[in-house]
């Protein structure tokens, strides 16, 4: 077990985060070795991969703590949500833990310290790996595309790659931008915005596991039509499974971690076939070891991410997974781990 888990699900967060930024590398990564191999690594978007396994948005908020990250193995790190100004987000308690379910439950709802703070910190300590930036949107904003254009043209110069995050569930209205009409302007406005940048870097969309099947396709079609770089699927649920236990499976908010699994590689495999293999796509939701990994790069994803497990096992889920894809690579005869990407779509 992580010894964090003997805090509060908030408290644990901020010292996670704490942890990474003081604690000497040995302590933080459990004193497991980092995986590297050549073949994990890739290419996409002309940015080179030493791994797909990413960090994903909602941990590293507030854009503290991404140089750590890189060093506990991850292939990439992506920091935010962060909106254009500061807010505190919603009241406490607002995360919990469903621990028999291996799950969790947040309705953080964008607590961001803002652009500039975030423009700082990342002019005083660069990158030191592939940095993807996810923005969000203020709560009392009522045009989305304003705020992500902001974020854009202030965060756009330090990032990898740009995430607009149209899914969170806890931002009153939000996931009303992934409905066609709304998303086309959306889209087309921050890519305008992007491309006014030196450095263009490539734009994704992060959508929700519980959009219909004819949202599913209008997102496809948006993606494909509009030259969209990349999709990232999926964000939490507001689903709750029959299958939940744990005594805070009622609490308002979005789940995510094992019972986000099947849901979100299903919707992982939908849009893979929607795109046919001509949008990256990365997956997210519920992986939790290295055969789970695999099933998401085999229903499509070219690169992975991973929260909710993390937080249950602790930082040795990198190296263990990276390493458990290596076995599941050899087992298949696979040279790379690219030759895996939507095998079974
Ligand atoms: C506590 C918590 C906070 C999150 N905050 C964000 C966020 O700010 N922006 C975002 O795009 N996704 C956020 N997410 C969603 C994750 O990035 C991811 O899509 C989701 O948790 C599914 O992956 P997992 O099952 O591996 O956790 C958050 C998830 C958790 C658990």
């Amino acid at each position: 077990m992580n010894p964090l888990q003997l805090l509060p699900p908030e408290p644990a967060h901020q010292a996670a985060i704490w942890a990474l930024r003081h604690l000497p590398r040995a302590l933080q990564t459990g004193f497991a070795a980092p995986v590297v191999d050549p073949r994990l690594s890739s290419q996409l978007w002309g940015l080179d991969f030493p791994n797909p396994l990413g960090m994903a948005a909602g941990f590293d908020k507030h854009v503290e703590a991404y140089n750590a990250l890189f060093g506990l193995g991850f292939g990439f790190v992506e920091v935010g949500s962060i909106t254009p100004e500061p807010q505190p987000g919603n009241p406490k308690p607002r995360v919990f833990r469903l621990r028999a379910d291996q799950a969790v439950i947040n309705r953080y709802g964008f607590n961001s310290k803002g652009l500039d703070g975030a423009r700082d910190r990342l002019r005083a300590k660069p990158a030191q790996g592939v940095l993807g930036i996810n923005l969000g949107k203020n709560k009392w904003t009522e045009e989305a595309a304003p705020d992500y254009c902001a974020g854009i043209r202030e965060l756009g110069p330090h990032a990898a790659y740009l995430v607009a995050n149209v899914s969170s569930p806890n931002t009153p209205g939000l996931r009303a931008e992934q409905r066609q009409d709304r998303l086309r302007p959306l889209i087309v406005a921050c890519q305008e915005a992007r491309d006014a940048l030196a450095t263009r870097p490539p734009l994704l969309v992060k959508i929700a596991p519980d959009l219909e099947p004819e949202d599913l396709e209008a997102v496809a079609d948006l993606a494909l039509g509009l030259g969209l770089d990349g999709l990232i699927v999926s964000n939490t649920t507001l689903a709750r499974p029959a299958s939940l236990s744990g005594a805070a499976k009622s609490e308002a908010g979005g789940l995510s971690g094992l019972p986000l699994f099947e849901r979100s590689t299903e919707v992982l495999r939908q849009v893979a076939r929607l795109t046919r293999g001509q949008v990256p796509l990365i997956g997210v939701g519920g992986i939790h070891d290295a055969a789970s990994a695999y099933v998401k790069i085999k229903a499509g994803a070219s690169l992975l991410q991973v929260y909710t497990a993390l937080t249950y096992q602790g930082p040795r889920l990198v190296p263990t997974i990276l390493s458990g894809l290596l076995a599941l690579m050899e087992r298949d005869g696979l040279t790379q781990i690219s030759e895996a990407i939507g095998q079974e779509v």
